[in-house]
């Protein structure tokens, strides 16, 4: 053991208090038992929902909004370091507290070149990493079609974006997104989408997980498959601009980098300063030795990082809220039957249902790793058993 590792004690506060938080602070929770109690990690978090998915587990919950001076100024009077498990904080802010002392992990600057998706690009782009053309568009101008008209800030899970196919759906893109700073991009005719999950620790020193397989769904991602069914070229391609992206933004702390492959080149789509959906198949312990919320909470207190070598390839599949118009209060039927195929359940806790929402995931470990079919079997496993998952109404 590292003597970096020996009696740890941090306190880390999160700017969100949802299922990435949530996932932290039972993985924290996990670590303290292993060890004994020598790594002694709690969460905090702020977010303005008070039934939030990382409530009960967090030690103190900040009720405020993200972008709330007073709250994070509390959440920093109560944490060692912050960090963040969604983009919305005011980077302004959080570079206030930092300059009078907070530990910021990873930095707002970070943060501040993430949220806006031309900065982000346009950043990535002057550090040599490849990346879809992109324009910024205060008004129509055309990138030839089709193309991506995506909001600058605030767009989640496809959320902000619009696809443009034909001259007319400009005019619709516009109205949807309206008001809006918008950024436009070139359409990539991607083969295959894939993610790198990596830690960068305050000494330079870079940790990452295989390479990911995401299949997506109206922008929203649907499932992940590590090892990703690619080829060695492209495997290696991802992982050395995933690697470029940590080193460019010369941070701390884990980034989840998206990417699309085109013809066997490998394009960076989006990067977040953060654990990602993608990664949440590292939580299965026979899969992997080290979860990437364990990996965050490693790199942001200083700890040597733990082992990322597979074990086993694992699948994971969202569940998300059914696009049935309804919102509200919900049971689940079928998680009995789902996991009586192999599926283990990681239910979020959120209060209510609302339409393609996150509620959960399941994941699927296989029997060996790189055994021919066996990541196809384990995703026709994960979709049979998220088909039998239904969450109902109970209003
Ligand atoms: N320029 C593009 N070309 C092709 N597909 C894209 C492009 N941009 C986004 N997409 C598709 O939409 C998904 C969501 O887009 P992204 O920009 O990552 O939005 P979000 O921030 O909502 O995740 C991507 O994972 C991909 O499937
Ligand atoms: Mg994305």
């Amino acid at each position: 053991m590292d003597d970096r590792e020996a009696n740890v004690k941090a306190r880390i506060g999160f700017v969100g208090g949802g299922q990435l938080a949530l996932m932290t602070a039972q993985e924290a929770e996990r670590m303290r038992r292993d060890s004994g109690g020598d790594l002694d990690i709690t969460i905090n978090i702020l977010d303005p929902e008070k039934n939030c998915p990382a409530h009960a587990l967090a030690s103190e919950h900040v009720v405020a909004g993200f972008s709330d001076p007073n709250g994070l100024q509390k959440l920093a009077s109560v944490s060692d370091i912050i960090s963040y498990e969604i983009e919305l904080g005011d980077a302004g802010a959080i570079a206030l507290l930092r300059d009078r002392g907070v530990v910021v992990r990873p930095s707002p600057e970070t943060l501040g070149r993430i949220q806006d998706k031309f900065v982000q690009k346009r950043f990535l782009a002057s550090r040599g990493i490849p990346v879809p053309r992109c324009v910024a568009v205060a008004a129509i101008v055309e990138l030839g079609l089709p193309s991506m008209l995506k909001a600058r800030r605030g767009g989640y899970d496809g959320r902000g974006n619009y696809l443009l196919r034909v001259k007319d759906d400009v005019e619709k893109g516009y109205a949807r997104l309206g008001g809006k700073e918008l950024v436009l991009e070139e359409f990539i005719p991607w083969t295959e989408e894939v993610s790198v999950i990596a830690a960068r620790d305050e000494r330079g020193k870079v940790s990452a997980f295989p390479v990911g397989e995401n299949i997506h769904e109206e922008g929203i991602l649907r499932l992940t498959a590590i090892p990703a069914r690619t080829t060695p070229e492209v495997a290696a391609s991802a992982e050395r601009v995933a690697g470029q992206v940590l080193e460019a933004f010369g941070d701390i702390g884990v980034f989840g980098v998206e990417m699309f492959v085109r013809d066997g080149e490998v394009l960076v789509n989006e990067v977040a300063p953060r654990v990602h959906n993608t990664g949440h198949g590292t939580l299965e312990r026979d899969a992997f030795p080290t979860s990437q919320f364990e990996q965050h909470m490693r790199a942001v207190t200083g700890m040597p990082f733990g082992e990322t070598t597979q074990r086993l390839p694992v699948v994971m599949h969202n569940i998300l809220g059914e696009d049935n118009g309804y919102q509200g209060r919900y049971r689940y039927e079928g998680l009995a039957q789902a996991e009586a195929l192999g599926a283990r359940m990681h239910l979020y806790g959120k209060a209510e249902v609302r339409p393609r929402r996150k509620m959960g995931h399941l994941s699927l470990v296989g029997e060996r790793l790189n055994a021919k079919g066996e990541v196809d079997r384990l995703v026709e496993r994960a979709e049979r058993a998220r088909s039998m998952v239904r969450i109902v109404g109970v209003e």
